[in-house]
Parts: C-alpha cells; sequence; structure tokens
C-alpha cells in the first residue's frame, strides 16, 4: 500500500472480529514503529506487546475511553524514557503513528489510546510493571477490523495558510 493512501484512507478501529493477529504482521507493525525518526536519535521507547487477555482486560477496565482493549487480540503499550531525550512525549507519538500507518498497510485495524482516567497511568504502570521513571505515552489496540471506523478533517483551506501565520 503506497503511504499517502495509508495515511488518508486509515481509521480509527474500535470492533474487532475473533481472528487473531499473525506474528508475521504484528513484527511489521512493531518494525514500524522502530524506524519512526526520535530527536537526536535517541529512541527513548520500548514496546510492550500485550495478548494475555487478562491484562488486556484489566487495562479496558481502567481506560477511560478503551474499553474495546479487552476484545482486541492485541495491544502494545508504548513506554517513553523521559530521562533521555529532550522530546520523548513526541519520540513515542512519532512511534505509535507509524504503528498505526503499518497496521493499516498490512490489513490490521488499530486504535490510539491515550485518554487516561484519573490514575490511570499509575495503575495501567503497575499491570504492566513499568517502573515510575518511566512513562506509558499509549496503548495502541489491534486487531482484524469488524468495521471501517469513521472520521472527518477540517478542510485543507481551512488548515493552511502561507509565510505567515494567518
Ligand atoms: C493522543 C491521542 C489519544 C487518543 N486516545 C483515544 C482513546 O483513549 N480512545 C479512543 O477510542 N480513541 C483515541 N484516540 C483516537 C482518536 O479519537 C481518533 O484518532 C480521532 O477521532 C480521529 O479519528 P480517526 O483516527 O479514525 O481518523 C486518540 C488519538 C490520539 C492522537
Amino acid at each position: 500500500m503506497e503511504v499517502l493512501e495509508a495515511i488518508r484512507d486509515r481509521r480509527s478501529i474500535r470492533r474487532y472480529d475473533r481472528r487473531d493477529v499473525p506474528e508475521e504482521k504484528l513484527m511489521q507493525v512493531l518494525e514500524a514503529g522502530r524506524w519512526a525518526p526520535s530527536a537526536h536519535n535517541s529512541q527513548p521507547r520500548k514496546f510492550v506487546v500485550i495478548r494475555d487477555e487478562e491484562t488486556r482486560k484489566q487495562l479496558a477496565r481502567i481506560a477511560a475511553y478503551g474499553g474495546f482493549l479487552a476484545d482486541a487480540p492485541v495491544a502494545i503499550a508504548v513506554v517513553i524514557d523521559p530521562s533521555s531525550s529532550n522530546h520523548p512525549v513526541e519520540d513515542g507519538a512519532a512511534a505509535t503513528q507509524n504503528m498505526l500507518l503499518a497496521a493499516h498497510a498490512v490489513g490490521i485495524g488499530s486504535c490510539w489510546i491515550g485518554a487516561y482516567g484519573s490514575g490511570y497511568e499509575a495503575k495501567a504502570r503497575r499491570i504492566l510493571g513499568v517502573p515510575v521513571d518511566k512513562r506509558l505515552l499509549s496503548l495502541i489496540s489491534l486487531g482484524y477490523a469488524a468495521d471501517s471506523g469513521s472520521s472527518t478533517r477540517v478542510e485543507l483551506s481551512k488548515l493552511i495558510c502561507f509565510e505567515r501565520f494567518q
């Protein structure tokens, strides 16, 4: 799939069918995360792959807008190390976006889950064994799509200006 096509056609998918995500596709997704840019190429991120149903259910229970994690066969937690980059959030976000696009390119639906309920991050860190000096930046749900998702965007003409901000 062309990059531009993947960018344009990817939608957040929150409903999945029962098929598992093949290991080969999962590795392609993770590989895309690995090749994301980062400030000074510091790569301050790790990806926790979660297939275990009980763990996904625990995360789904505490996520404010991520209940569907329980039904996605795979989740990836993007963990960043704030001490080893000037821009850890951007570095983790770039990896997250790469993985969403790669998932779409290999026919797997995904959703970025980052809207935490109160105390979510600490609870999720405990569930996943993430130490306190690291941050859980995002969770990505992965699975074969059971719907096509839908969303819109602001018109390009309202988004861009030239030479000076307007
Ligand atoms: C930083 C960030 C956090 C997000 N958190 C959630 C979330 O917690 N739950 C969810 O269902 N979607 C979440 N999303 C997905 C957005 O809702 C979605 O990208 C947006 O509505 C546009 O839809 P689209 O991805 O289908 O184009 C998040 C997206 C971003 C970039």
